[in-house]
Order: C-alpha cells, then sequence, then structure tokens
C-alpha cells in the first residue's frame, strides 16, 4: 500500500481526466454514457495479429533476401495456413530523407528489387508478398530521427548524408510518409517506435555533437510527470488521420511502440491495434517475464481492434533456442492466452524443426485467435507461480498453469479456478502433450522448472446462465478507468536486462497502469470485497470511471456493488449507474466503505452498449477502489 502513497505529480493529465464534480460547465463529463464504444475499431485487428518481423532475428542488418527466406519458411512449413500473415520490416531499411521534395529512400544495396527506373520503391517487394498470401509491414518513428541512430552500437545501418537527410522520421511528414507506405509502396502494417521523442534533447551528447537536431522530448520513460501525454497522443492522431487518408478499405494495422511510457497501457487502446506495454524483450527468461507481466493483468484493455502487445516473440535465440524447449512452449503459451501479436522474431531460413512446430501448434493458436477476443485473466497468482483461464468462444475454457521459477511446482487446479462446477466432471485436453483426461472438483498436477501446462477444459458453468464480464474482458472497455494520477505498476517482474548487468541500481517500477481496471481483482490486486463479502468474479476499478460492455443478446444484468474494503477511506460516497445505449437504467443510492454490496440490475433486451458508471460524489482526494461483484449479463 505504501507505493500508492508514493503519487507521481501529472499536471498534464489531470487536466484531461479531471473529476465531475469540479469540471466546469464548458468541458463534457467524462462519465456521461455516450451510448459508444470507444476503443479503437479502425484497421484491421479483430483477432490478434499474426506474421513475422525482422529485429529480434537480424536487428537494422535486414535485408530482402532474409525477409523473403522468412516468408518462404512460413510458406513451406505450413506457418502460413495455420494465421502467420504479416512480413514485417523493422529499422534499418533507410537510406535517407532526399532534401527538396522530402521523399525516403530505401537502401537499395539491401532490398535490390527496390531500384527500378524512377525513385527506389518497395512496391515490387510488397507486390511479391501479397502473391503469396502475406500482408506487409513498414517501421518508423514519430520524431525526426529513429532508435537505432539513437542507440547504434556502431555497426548498424544507419541513415546516410546531411542532419536533413538522416531526418527519416514521421515527425512534420507524417502525411507525406504514409501516403508513400501505404498509397504507393502497398503495406499493409506499420509499426510507430518513440525514440525520436524521447532521446534527442538539446543535451544529448548525439545532438550536442551537431550529429542530430534537438527535439525536446515528450516521453521519459522513467517518469511519467516528464511525459507530455497529450502531445504524444496529438501525433498518434495525425497519423489515424493520414492513415485513414491513405487507406479508404481501411485495411492497415497500426502497431505502437512507446514501451509502456506516458500511461500508454491506459489510452493505447484508444489510438491503435497493438500497443506496446513495455520496454524490449531479450532472448533472457527474467526480460520475458518483464514484458510478460507488462500485459498479463491487462485484460480489460484488451478487446477485438485492440490489443496488449508485451513484444515480438524471441522463441530461436538465447533461453528460448532449440535446447530450451521448455521455456520456447512457456513463451508461446503465454503470448497465445494473453492475446498477444504472434510475431516471430527468428531467422525463418535456419531455424529447427522442434522450434517450427512450437509456432505451429494450431491449438495453442486458437486460443490466440478466438473469435471471442479474451485476455486470459489471472485466476491464481504468486510470484512463482500463476494459473491463467481464458473464456473461449464455444464455453470452452483454456487454462495455462505456469511455472515461472527453477524448482517444481505442486498445483491443484480447481474447479472454481475455471468457474465450473465442482460436482460434475470437467474434461481437459492437454494442448502440449495431447493427452486427454478428466477430474471432479479438483486436480493435483506437478509443473515442471519454467513449464507452462496449457489445457482446454470442458465443464459445466457454475453461471449457468449468462457470464460474469470478468469472463469476457474483451468485451468491456474501461474507457474512464478513474486513474487520474499513473503511477508505476509495482507487480511487473524487474529483471536484469542484459544490456545493462548489474550496472547502476537496477530497474524500478516503472511502467504505469498501477490502479487500472481489473478483472476479478481491484484495481491494486486485492481480492474483491465488499463490507467483508468477498466475490471471486467481478470487476474492480476506481471511482470515476465508466465502463462500455458490449451485450450480444443478453438479456438481464446484474451486479452487487459497493465500496470496496480496501479503499482508504470510509467517508467517501460513491453512486453506481447504468445506463444501456445512452439511456440511464438503474443507479443506486451514495454507498461508503463499510455499506453492504447493492444489488444493481436491469432487463437489458434489445441493447447494445451498456455503460456501468461510478462517479464519487464530491472532491475527492483517494483513489477509491469499487467494485462490481458477479457483475454479469444472463439470459
Ligand atoms: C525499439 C523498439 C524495438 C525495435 C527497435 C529498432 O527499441 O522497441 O522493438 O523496433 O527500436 O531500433
Amino acid at each position: 500500500m505504501t507505493l500508492r502513497r508514493f503519487l507521481l505529480p501529472l499536471a498534464a493529465l489531470c487536466a484531461s481526466t479531471t473529476l465531475s464534480a469540479q469540471t466546469p460547465a464548458a468541458s463534457p463529463d467524462p462519465l456521461a454514457p455516450t451510448g459508444r464504444w470507444s476503443a479503437y475499431q479502425a484497421g484491421n485487428a479483430q483477432l490478434p495479429p499474426m506474421g513475422w518481423n525482422s529485429w529480434n532475428a537480424f536487428f537494422t542488418h535486414i535485408d530482402e533476401e532474409k525477409l523473403m527466406g522468412a516468408a518462404q519458411r512460413i510458406r513451406d512449413t505450413g506457418l502460413a495456413q495455420k494465421g502467420y500473415r504479416f512480413i514485417n520490416i523493422d529499422d534499418g531499411w533507410w537510406l535517407k530523407r532526399r532534401t527538396g521534395d522530402g521523399r525516403l529512400m530505401i537502401r537499395t544495396d539491401q532490398f535490390p528489387s527496390a531500384k527500378g527506373k524512377g525513385d527506389p520503391s518497395f512496391r515490387p517487394l510488397t507486390d511479391r508478398l501479397h502473391a503469396m498470401g502475406f500482408k506487409a509491414g513498414i517501421y518508423s518513428d514519430l520524431g525526426r530521427n529513429i532508435c537505432s541512430q539513437a542507440y547504434a552500437d556502431g555497426s548498424e545501418q544507419l541513415p546516410q548524408g546531411s542532419v536533413a537527410e538522416r531526418e527519416v522520421g514521421l515527425y512534420g511528414h507524417t502525411d507525406q510518409d504514409i501516403r508513400l507506405f501505404f498509397a504507393e509502396w502497398g503495406f499493409d502494417a506499420i509499426k510507430v517506435d518513440g525514440c525520436g521523442i524521447r532521446a534527442y534533447a538539446a543535451d544529448a551528447d548525439r545532438v550536442k555533437s551537431g550529429q542530430y537536431r534537438a527535439l525536446t522530448p515528450i516521453i521519459d520513460p522513467l517518469s511519467l510527470s516528464r511525459s507530455d501525454i497529450p502531445a504524444v497522443k496529438a501525433l498518434f492522431a495525425d497519423i489515424n488521420r493520414s492513415l485513414a487518408r491513405h487507406n479508404p478499405d481501411g485495411d492497415y494495422m497500426l502497431s505502437l511502440c512507446i514501451w509502456g511510457s506516458a500511461n500508454v497501457r491506459s489510452w493505447g487502446k484508444d489510438v491503435g491495434n497493438i500497443s506496446r506495454t513495455s520496454d524490449d524483450i531479450a532472448p533472457e527468461w527474467g526480460r520475458m517475464l518483464t514484458t510478460y507481466d507488462s500485459s498479463a493483468r491487462r485484460a480489460l484493455y484488451a478487446h477485438p481492434g485492440s490489443w496488449n502487445d508485451p513484444d515480438m516473440l524471441f522463441i530461436g535465440k538465447g533461453d528460448f533456442d532449440a535446447s530450451h524447449l521448455t521455456e520456447a512452449k512457456s513463451h508461446f503459451s503465454l503470448w497465445a492466452m494473453m492475446n498477444a501479436p504472434l510475431l516471430i522474431g527468428a531467422d525463418l531460413r535456419t531455424t529447427p524443426q522442434p522450434l517450427i512446430d512450437i509456432f505451429g501448434n494450431a491449438d495453442i493458436i486458437a486460443l490466440n485467435q478466438d473469435a471471442a477476443g479474451n485476455q486470459a485473466v489471472m485466476a491464481f497468482d504468486a510470484d512463482g507461480f500463476q494459473i491463467l483461464v481464458k473464456t473461449l468462444a464455444n464455453g470452452d475454457k483454456a487454462v495455462a498453469l505456469f511455472n515461472r521459477g527453477l524448482a517444481p511446482v505442486d498445483a491443484t487446479l480447481t474447479a472454481d479456478h475455471l468457474k465450473f462446477r465442482d460436482d460434475s466432471p470437467i474434461a481437459l485436453a492437454n494442448l502440449w502433450s495431447g493427452e486427454k483426461s478428466s477430474f471432479t472438483k479438483e486436480m493435483k498436477l506437478r509443473v515442471a522448472p519454467r513449464e507452462t501446462v496449457v489445457f482446454r477444459a470442458k465443464g459445466d458453468r457454475s453461471l449457468a446462465d449468462g457470464l460474469y464480464l470478468s469472463e469476457q474482458p474483451g468485451m468491456v472497455n474501461p474507457a474512464v478507468d478513474g486513474v487520474v494520477q499513473p503511477e508505476p505498476d509495482p507487480t511487473i517482474y524487474r529483471s536484469i536486462p542484459g544490456w545493462r548487468g548489474t550496472k547502476g541500481i537496477g530497474e524500478r517500477p516503472m511502467y504505469a497502469g498501477w490502479g487500472g481496471a481489473m478483472a476479478d481483482f481491484t484495481p491494486y490486486n486485492q481480492p474483491l470485497v465488499i463490507a467483508g463479502k468477498a466475490f471471486a468474479s467481478g470487476i474492480g476499478i476506481l471511482a470515476n470511471s465508466r465502463m462500455e460492455v458490449h451485450n450480444n443478446g443478453f438479456a438481464r444484468f446484474a451486479a452487487q456493488v459497493g465500496v470496496d474494503d480496501s479503499a482508504l477511506t470510509a467517508d467517501q460516497p460513491v453512486r453506481f449507474f447504468l445506463y444501456g445505449d445512452g439511456t440511464p437504467l438503474a443507479s443506486t443510492p451514495p454507498l461508503r466503505r463499510g455499506q453492504p454490496a447493492q444489488p444493481l440490475a436491469a432487463d437489458i433486451k434489445g441493447v447494445k452498449l451498456l455503460e456501468l458508471v461510478a462517479r464519487a460524489d464530491g472532491v475527492t482526494t483517494n483513489a477509491v477502489p469499487v467494485t462490481w461483484g458477479d457483475a454479469a449479463l444472463l439470459r
């Protein structure tokens, strides 16, 4: 709890999320119902994107042969049929920005097919990829300059020429570049990095030496108070406008890469199809844990069209190479369960078959690509062991038992973990071994060090006539999550990154998101409890919040609501409201901590979108956790 008092001042954000009681008449009330789903629906990412990206395999040393080699192997091994369809170029493709007309030039020595009669063009390459059935992705940066220019170790393929020619990022050229990438060169996806708005301060050595022009940083991954969130959002808004303009059919994929900085874990879902929640992954177990943790408790922030991105797969190297199949399978299982993009980062030309088989496990892929779009929710959570459960479109559950540590764990999987009845049998299929089994009530199993056991489970649902909201996080959008002063999340594993070792003071909790809405837990990762009554199912969120919920044909909404026992104050009254397509359906009187849970229910037949609002009366100084206990859509 002490961390919660470590509030970071963030004047910029306060301005955009004022509390209703303090809202001047002119500014819109963020808690007022809109009747509209506000998470990102543009582009084409109803399911998590699958494919390949050049970065983890080659860093900037990407060329056409390596890229086409990956595409060919994806086709030859049958991975293409299994859904891998994006072939994405990362950093390293650019030669310079031509002065005069500002057109971007390609490194034609690396990409010979780009050389033609006129200006270099990626069109021949994207044509080839399209003809093979793939989609093609390109890479850029929010700033004038790019990541490799900031963090090169000397061997990188960097842009060449004058200071101006080496400014290859989007800044000041957004519409021109997006037009070039999508309309002229035929790309279908773009990853937008953020080093250009982070690493080029006037006092940075690379700027002082005259190599690059200064651009006052607007993100600082280590400091929210030094990040200008509205300014960062404005840059993405520009990109969105250009993407719409140059993709009339809306067929594109926008990947945000600002590494969990600027509190993007709360708003990335509103501006892009996938959004990175942490700094880079590395082929190290500890680093994988960090990036996994940065997304793992964020199920409510992932939906069809807007997914959490814990970074690309590093299967094929280091702790995830062919001599570490247990680790490689865990990495893949976890990404599948989290509805993370499945972007292979290996040199597929030489990837051994056992690793291809991991990428190709159709049963695991099916969890990631399940039509319901629900990211797995934590059912058991300790530092060394976790149980993740994902509700699938046909009512089955996928469950992953994840041993993070180096000693075996004797685990008990219960019917409760699955929200299944404990008096009827539950059928299990082990998706790695193929073994079938069944149990009633509970089952014991030993999970090996670093192993992730994944089952598909069939059973009778405890809630026979509906679905808990926490079972369908993909349909629930915390449009306003009540977080006014974002804080770093202390639950994320702090690794020893290979690039720094134990130099310095080690990583502090650094990715904001702490206090965000959670499925089955409070925003501070406590069990949901109202006046001593615990709720195994429900949504935990802060007061002054508004959630949007898709209703796919259910007849009734019901919940038990109240201020959670973990609230720091008993003085703060909170009222709960339910809206259907913008119209009031039900509400409660003001409730305080210690008052028993109140029912909040309504008929919702024919309603398309529900909104669940918790409004703190008066001026609140504390973040007040509230609980939507047993919140469910019923038949
Ligand atoms: C950043 C990103 C990586 C990669 C590199 C390229 O570090 O987080 O995923 O794109 O830039 O330089």
